[in-house]
Order: C-alpha cells, then structure tokens, then sequence
C-alpha cells in the first residue's frame, strides 16, 4: 500500500541577515603622518583628500598653472616629473621646494626661471608642494 506523503516544505525565510552591523570606528587613530603606507589608495581617490584639496585651491588661486600642468611640461616640469623626481627624498624637500616658490629660480629642470612667489607664505607653499607630491605616479 502506497502512501503519498505530502510533504509539506516549509520554506522559513530567515530574513535576519540584515548587514547593519553598527560600524564600530574602534580605530584610535594614531596621527601618525609617516609617508610609508598605502599611498596607491590615496592616489586612486585623491579628489576625497583634505591634502590634495587644499593644495589644488592654493595653486589654482596662484598663477602656478600658467607655468607648470599637471602631465605636460610648459615653461616649468610637469608636476607629475616633480612628484617623480623628489617621491624619495626625505620630508624636508617640502620645505625646500617651499622656499624655491617663494624665491623662484632657475637650474634644477633647465634654463627656464621660475619667478618669485614673494606673496605666498611658507605655509601656504608647503601645501602647494604636498599637493603636487601626490601627483607621483
Ligand atoms: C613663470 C613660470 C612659472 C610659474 C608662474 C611657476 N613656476 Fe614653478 N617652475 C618654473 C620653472 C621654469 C621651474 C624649473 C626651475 C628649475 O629648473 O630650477 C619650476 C619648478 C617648480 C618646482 C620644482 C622646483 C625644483 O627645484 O625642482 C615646483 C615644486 C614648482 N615649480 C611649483 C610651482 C608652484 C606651486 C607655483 C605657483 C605658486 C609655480 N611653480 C609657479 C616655472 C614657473
């Protein structure tokens, strides 16, 4: 004698998998600003940058950008063979090509003078120079 068993699927949708783990920012941020790390990530969103935002308003307010671009060499290097030439130079070429904006000059890449920048601060530089220090590919 054959029974038919009806079986009976219940289908239970555990619908409990819900990804709203709460982000724990459990991460105590060490400020430490050693340029050892990922900068590959940096490069690929360097628009949500604070750094990078910064120096770009800086050299787009300045006159910078009738001498230098960011991939094409003008009267001045690309920044792109800047951010090349110095990416392994200790952290005080920031202060260095700081101080060559403000006073200008002429020698490292060629003939072509660069004029001074006596109106930006040392400050105002630096970022100008972080900025461009991204740009390294
Ligand atoms: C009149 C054209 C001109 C302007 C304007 C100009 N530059 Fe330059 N810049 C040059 C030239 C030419 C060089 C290469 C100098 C050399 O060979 O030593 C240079 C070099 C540089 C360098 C590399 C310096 C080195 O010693 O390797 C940086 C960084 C730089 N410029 C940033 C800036 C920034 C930032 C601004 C805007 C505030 C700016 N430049 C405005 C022409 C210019």
């Amino acid at each position: 004698m054959k029974k038919i068993f009806l079986s009976f699927a219940v289908a239970i949708v555990i619908s409990s998998c819900g990804n709203s783990s709460s982000e724990t920012t459990t991460g105590s941020g060490t400020g430490d600003t050693k340029a050892t790390d990922t900068k590959e990530a940096a490069a690929d969103d360097l628009s949500g940058n604070p750094v990078y935002q910064k120096g770009l308003s800086l050299v787009a307010k300045s006159d910078c950008l009738t001498c230098h671009k960011i991939d094409d060499k003008l009267t001045g290097p690309s920044y792109r063979e800047v951010a090349n030439k110095y990416a392994n130079m200790p952290d005080t070429i920031v202060a260095h090509l700081a101080g060559k904006i403000i006073k200008g000059g002429n020698g490292v890449w060629g003939e072509a003078y660069m004029t001074p920048h006596a109106a930006v601060s040392q400050e105002d530089a630096e970022a100008m120079v972080k900025y461009i220090m991204l740009l390294k590919k």
